[in-house]
């Protein structure tokens, strides 16, 4: 049976009641295909949580009108009888069922001629769901898209100032990104632990390597570390780190704690079961396309513990055609699917319905920032940070 968050006419009602107006072709294709929102619950945080509701409740509070009130009415008003109507706004708008009292009130007031949309607005500016509202812990999430919001966050701006990254908004980039926010997860998911063993795959001499070595038992990483990375990527794979990783520490470190070996990703060359983390930022996607990734996957998911935690960032399209080294979003639910590990969330997919962000031409602005979301010709993408537990 389908979810209900996969039914087109519930999702139409709800963005009718929640926002107003029918949910485009886009929109409905991303909330039918029930992957990453099977349920009704995700499908209204996308809404209640979106900028569009936000600015439309501004209004509202400010008393300005928001849409053409005629044909909005029209439209609510094909969505039911009047105590139907009334229970699918508490329940959407409030979270809850209508009690005996509030579901009479306002069914008299639309016996009486009050108009819908009134009924709507008066739920969405009452103190209950202004507590509500405040009450939503936004952008916690640890498995979502790179999200500007985090920079809002004082938790994890406190580890991305120990990373000694700057916390300057205009300086945002996806690159502290990804680490801070791989070190956000493994702290709120309880993996970051004086005990701990870590395995970075594709690491080159990335910053939070040196970072983790002073927080965890042990750190190995691991890189094909064949100079291929030095003039385009900052010299990520440079193979001097193997014998001299000192230059390249951003701060003083615990050098024994730290191991770098020359290895492929996809044949990881430890036992089963023997770390608590294995992670991977900015790599996968270069491994050969999807059956290197998925192989790498694999032998991440083998040489963990029980328990231990695999995180992943990689290239995610928001949209345009398939890019080389990018994913689409149905290929990164391929690779969650076949990693044999569940995820420790659903991903928040709609972290670009919330924030505007201006896409960084790659061709011919690569240094400009914020450098949140890429274009590459047509195509548009980000970063995707997941975090799986292996059972
Ligand atoms: C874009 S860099 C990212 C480096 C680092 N994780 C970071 O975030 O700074 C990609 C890295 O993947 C490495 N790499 C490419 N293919 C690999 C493979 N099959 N196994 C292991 N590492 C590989 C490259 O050498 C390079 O260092």
């Amino acid at each position: 049976m389908a979810a209900e968050g996969r039914d087109p006419e519930l999702i139409q009602a709800a963005y009718w009641i929640v926002l107003g107006r029918a949910a485009t072709a886009n929109e409905l294709y991303a909330e039918t295909r029930g992957r990453l929102n099977s349920d009704q619950l995700t499908l209204l945080h996308g809404l209640l949580g979106s900028n569009e509701f936000a600015e439309l409740r501004e209004s509202w509070k400010a008393g300005r009108e928001t849409h053409n009130r005629e044909l909005l009415e029209a439209a609510l008003n094909r969505l039911g009888a009047h105590d139907l109507f009334v229970q699918r706004v508490y329940q959407w708008v409030l979270g809850r069922p209508a009690d005996p009292g509030g579901a009479e009130h306002y069914a008299a007031l639309l016996e009486r001629g009050t108009r819908r949309a009134d009924i709507v607005r008066a739920l969405a500016l009452s103190d209950e769901f202004e507590r509500r509202w405040q009450a939503v812990p936004r952008d916690s999430q640890l498995c979502e898209l790179a999200n500007p919001a985090k920079w809002d966050n004082p938790e994890w701006l406190a580890i991305l100032r120990s990373l000694g990254l700057s916390d300057d908004k205009l300086a945002m980039h996806r690159k502290p990104y990804e680490f801070t926010q791989f070190i956000y997860g493994c702290r709120r998911l309880g993996a970051l632990r004086e005990d701990a063993t870590f395995l970075s795959v594709g690491a080159g001499h990335e910053l939070i390597l040196y970072w983790l070595a002073n927080h965890v038992a042990k750190v190995v990483a691991t890189d094909m570390y064949e100079g291929v990375w030095q003039g385009m990527c900052a010299r990520e794979g440079d193979p001097s780190v193997l014998h001299n990783p000192d230059q390249f520490a951003p701060f003083p470190y615990r050098r024994d704690h730290l191991t770098f070996l020359r290895m492929d990703g996809r044949a990881l060359e430890f036992e089963d079961l023997s770390f608590d983390v294995a992670y991977s930022l900015s790599s996968i996607e270069h491994f050969g396309g999807m059956e290197g990734a998925r192989q790498t996957i694999r032998e991440m998911a083998r040489v963990l513990r029980h328990g231990g935690v695999l995180g992943l960032a990689t290239e995610y399209v928001l949209s345009g055609p398939p890019h080389d080294e990018t994913f689409q979003p149905s290929e990164i639910a391929d690779l969650v699917q076949h990693s044999g590990l569940e995820l420790v969330e659903p991903i928040d997919e709609f972290v670009y319905r919330r924030y505007k962000t201006t896409p960084v031409n790659a061709l011919h602005d690569p240094y400009q920032s914020p450098h949140m979301l890429v274009r590459m010709n047509d195509t548009v993408f980000t970063s995707v940070m997941l975090f799986l537990r292996k059972n």
